[in-house]
Order: structure tokens, then C-alpha cells, then sequence
């Protein structure tokens, strides 16, 4: 692996076809009504992918991360780890990665590039607990709700850190260092989790955090750092006991295999009346989902490395589902199962309950013949026999995704515009989609 610098790697897959519409404004046009058949291969999971960067900055040594996919939100946090000073040597062959903190020459992460993307920050325990000081632009709102970071900040505190707001700017001070504490999250947060995970992984003494959320990518996560020498006990509970470390070492991790990705593309299988194996997908990652969809009357098995999923000779059934912490139902999936809901025999009630405002799909499905009403956090779906395709936008990438999968099963063209929303979390979407026999394609502005 030849060393090369971030300018190269950005520029590189900013060129690549699966990002490259980050920068522009390229549709997805669909003709729907083909049956899905044959394999999809499951890329590594963003969600996982994003915190096990962002654990780079907890060692000088190197962290090699494989089964990376190759995304914009990849390359955004990439960007932003490069700015604090690491290396990221990125082997594109091995879709692996080697991060390299030896020094954090800079402890402030600047609105630009944090307002891109939410996960941004997670960087500020991590070098909180190596620097004693970090700076990190309050990522703000974004279309799913308001999704503020006082969880993160109070657990923060508790662990010794004086933390002031100013000018849209989270400073954060430790210079003694941060000490271990006793933290429940009032609710169940998987970002305040990672963060303060990581920055109790190197704290003064024991933490033990209560309430904890317990997500594959959680479990992931602190798997990863055992590896580079962090003493977590209570991994995939929800109460995480924390033996601070002066220093973590380098190390190797492949990251999970993406469950939103696998419980999509069951949903589009479903939708059209394909059959599909998931290579690489794990059953115990999505079994909430599972359940949900064996009511619907689609078939899941575990085979052949993967999961096998097969949709029903008649039409779904409707079916009711809240999104929740893991195990429950994940709102990652709370779209596209809307969608599949659309198509189904009878009336489904949808409640999301993490997000506020995660329903902006529900006009853009309605333009393509559903029939949904929203009551507050609800959504009523009564199912119609067909969609029609229309051109359709959203503003979020669950929602972009779900409108793709009604795009498949409607009669007629859907074209989807952003897709740099997709782009963000789903690598190579409609090559792996016209591989098992879908008509689409990505056309330019
Ligand atoms: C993660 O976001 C995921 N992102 C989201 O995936 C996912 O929807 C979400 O978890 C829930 O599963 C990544 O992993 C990068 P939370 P996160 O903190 O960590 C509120 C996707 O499509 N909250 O568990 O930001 C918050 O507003 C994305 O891939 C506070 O009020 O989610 C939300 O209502 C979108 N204060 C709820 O908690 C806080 O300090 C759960 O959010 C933190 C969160």
C-alpha cells in the first residue's frame, strides 16, 4: 500500500461513478414491474463504518479498517480526519483503509465540513481525551428532526470536561484529563454512546454507562477498540462498564456487513416478487425486521453465506410496526417498509417514534398512487393493488431509498431526483439493483 495524501483519495472518488453525484445533480430513472433475482452482495456497513474512523484518533498507531464501503459520508469523514492531522491511507482495491493519528495537529472541527454530516461529531470525545481540548461545530438540525448533541455534552461533563457554547461552537476543555463516571442516558442514543464509549475508553478510571443503546454497529464499535486494548465489559447490553486506559494501540478491524443495506433490499425483493440472496447479510443483525416481514407473508432463510429472501406468490399483508432501539425496529427502515406497505393487502400503522420528522417520503409515495395519513407520529397506510411511477425527490437517504423500491414495483417510469442523498449510504445501488434484473439507470442533469 503506497502512502498517498487525502487531496488524491478525494479526488479519486469523487470521480468514482458510485459517489459522484455528491457533487451534481444526477437522477435515477426506474421502469418498475421486473421481478428481482439473483445476488446482492452487502456492503460494510456506514453507520459502523463512521465511529471505527473516528476511533483513529484514540491511538499514534496505525488502524487498519477493511470492508469499507465506498460512500460519500466515507470520504466527507475522511476529509474531516485529515484536517485533525491523520494520515488516511486508502488501499481502494481491498476497500480497506489505514488511519494513522500519530500527532492531532489541529483540535477544532469547522462548521463546513461537520454541517455535511451529523456523525462529524463524534470526533469530539475522541480528542477531548488524547488532547484535554477540542472544538466542534454544533452540527444544527437536518430534514429527519432537530437532533440536538446534549446527550453527548452532559456525559461529557460527568466525565470531568468543562464545556462552553459559543458562536455555534462546542469548546471543550479537560486539561487534567477526563476521570471515569457513572452516566444514564435519559433515552437510548447511539451517538452520545459511541462518544462517550470512546472517550471512557481512555478517562481515568471505571465508567459504567447505563441505558446504553445496543445496536450491531454499537457492538462493532467496542469490539474494535478491545482490539487496540480498551477493557469494556457488558458489550451488547445496555450497561457498558468502562476501565480507562492510558493509551490504545493500532490494530486491524473488518467492519459488520450494513443491515439497513440488507433490510432494503429484502423490502425491494419483496416489492417486486423476486427472490434474492443477500450474500453477506446476517439474520441476528435484522431479526426485528424479519419478524415483520414473515407477518407480511415474505420469506426469509439463512443460506449460502447470507440470507435468502423469497416474496409471497400472493399480495403482502398489511402489517404494524413502531420504530425503536435495537432489537426493536429500526427508523433506518421505517421508509422503505412504508413503501412495501403501500402494495400490501389491507392497512398498516407506522409509528415512528426516535425522529420527529422522519415522514418527508409520505407526499412523494402519494404522487405515485399510496394512500397514507399521517396523525402525528403515525402513518396509516391502506394498500392499493398498484403504484404508478412519477417523478419523485426527498430530502433524507432512508426516505430517497424507499422511493426507489416503490419506483421498482409501479407500473410505468419513476425518475428520483437527488440521489446524492443515496450516495451518501448506499454503494453502487442501481448496479447491484440491475444485476438481479432491474431497469435502471442513472442519468445526468
Ligand atoms: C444514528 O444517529 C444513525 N447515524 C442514524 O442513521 C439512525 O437513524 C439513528 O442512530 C437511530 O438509530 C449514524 O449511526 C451515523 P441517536 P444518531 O443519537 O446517533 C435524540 C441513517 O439514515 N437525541 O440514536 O444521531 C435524537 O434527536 C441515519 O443512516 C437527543 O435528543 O441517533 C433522536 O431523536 C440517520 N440528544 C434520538 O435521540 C442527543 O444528544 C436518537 O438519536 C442525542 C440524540
Amino acid at each position: 500500500m503506497t502512502p498517498r495524501d487525502f487531496d488524491t483519495i478525494a479526488e479519486e472518488s469523487a470521480s468514482s461513478a458510485s459517489i459522484k453525484a455528491k457533487s451534481g445533480m444526477d437522477r435515477i430513472s426506474i421502469k418498475g414491474g421486473r421481478k428481482l433475482q439473483g445476488v446482492i452482495p452487502i456492503s460494510g456497513a456506514k453507520n459502523a463504518a463512521l465511529p471505527l474512523m473516528v476511533a483513529s484518533l484514540l491511538t499514534k498507531e496505525t488502524l487498519t479498517l477493511t470492508n469499507l464501503p465506498e460512500l460519500a459520508d466515507i470520504v466527507t469523514l475522511a476529509e474531516l480526519l485529515a484536517q485533525h492531522g491523520v494520515s488516511v491511507d486508502w488501499d481502494r482495491a481491498n476497500g480497506a483503509i489505514a488511519f494513522k493519528a500519530g500527532k492531532i495537529n489541529n483540535t477544532t472541527a469547522p462548521y463546513d465540513l461537520v454541517r455535511k454530516m451529523r456523525a462529524s461529531i463524534l470526533v469530539l470525545g475522541p480528542i477531548l481525551a488524547r488532547k484535554g481540548l477540542a472544538t466542534v461545530s454544533l452540527p444544527g438540525g437536518c430534514a429527519i428532526g432537530t437532533r440536538p448533541v446534549d446527550l453527548h455534552l452532559k456525559a461529557l461533563e460527568q466525565l470531568g470536561a468543562e464545556i462552553k457554547l459559543d458562536k455555534g461552537y462546542v469548546h471543550a476543555k479537560a486539561p487534567d484529563g477526563l476521570h471515569g463516571a457513572e452516566i444514564t442516558f435519559p433515552f437510548v442514543s447511539v451517538g452520545a454512546t459511541e462518544n462517550i464509549m470512546m472517550a471512557a475508553a481512555l478517562a481515568d478510571g471505571e465508567s459504567k454507562l447505563i441505558n446504553a443503546a445496543r445496536e450491531p454497529e454499537i457492538i462493532d464499535l467496542a469490539n474494535c477498540l478491545t482490539t487496540m486494548g480498551a477493557k469494556i465489559h457488558g458489550i451488547g447490553s445496555d450497561t457498558l462498564i468502562i476501565r480507562g486506559v492510558k493509551a490504545l494501540g493500532g490494530g486491524s478491524h473488518r467492519v459488520i456487513p450494513d443491515r439497513i443495506e440488507a433490510g432494503t433490499y429484502a423490502m425491494a425483493v419483496a416489492a417486486t416478487g423476486g427472490n434474492v440472496l443477500l450474500k453477506g447479510a446476517r439474520m441476528d443483525h435484522i431479526g426485528s425486521l424479519v419478524e415483520k416481514l414473515n407477518e407480511a407473508g415474505v420469506k426469509l432463510s439463512e443460506a449460502d453465506g447470507g440470507i435468502q429472501v423469497s416474496s409471497p406468490n400472493g399480495r403482502l399483508v398489511g402489517v404494524d410496526v413502531m420504530t425503536e432501539p435495537f432489537p426493536g425496529f429500526p427508523t433506518d427502515l421505517q421508509a422503505q417498509f412504508m413503501a412495501l406497505m403501500s402494495l400490501a393487502d389491507g392497512a398498516s400503522m407506522i409509528t415512528e417514534s426516535i425522529f420527529e420528522n422522519r415522514f418527508m417520503h409520505v407526499p412523494e409515495l402519494s404522487r405515485m398512487g399510496a394512500n397514507i395519513n399521517l396523525h402525528g407520529g403515525s402513518a396509516m397506510v391502506r394498500g392499493t393493488t398498484s403504484l404508478t411511477g412519477a417523478p419523485v425527490m426527498a430530502t433524507d437517504l432512508r426516505a430517497s431509498v424507499s422511493l426507489v423500491i416503490a419506483g421498482l414495483a409501479a407500473e410505468g417510469e419513476t425518475i428520483v431526483s437527488r440521489v446524492y442523498h443515496l450516495d451518501r449510504g448506499y454503494e453502487r445501488v442501481e448496479e447491484k439493483l440491475a444485476e438481479c434484473g432491474a431497469e435502471i439507470k442513472r442519468i445526468g442533469e
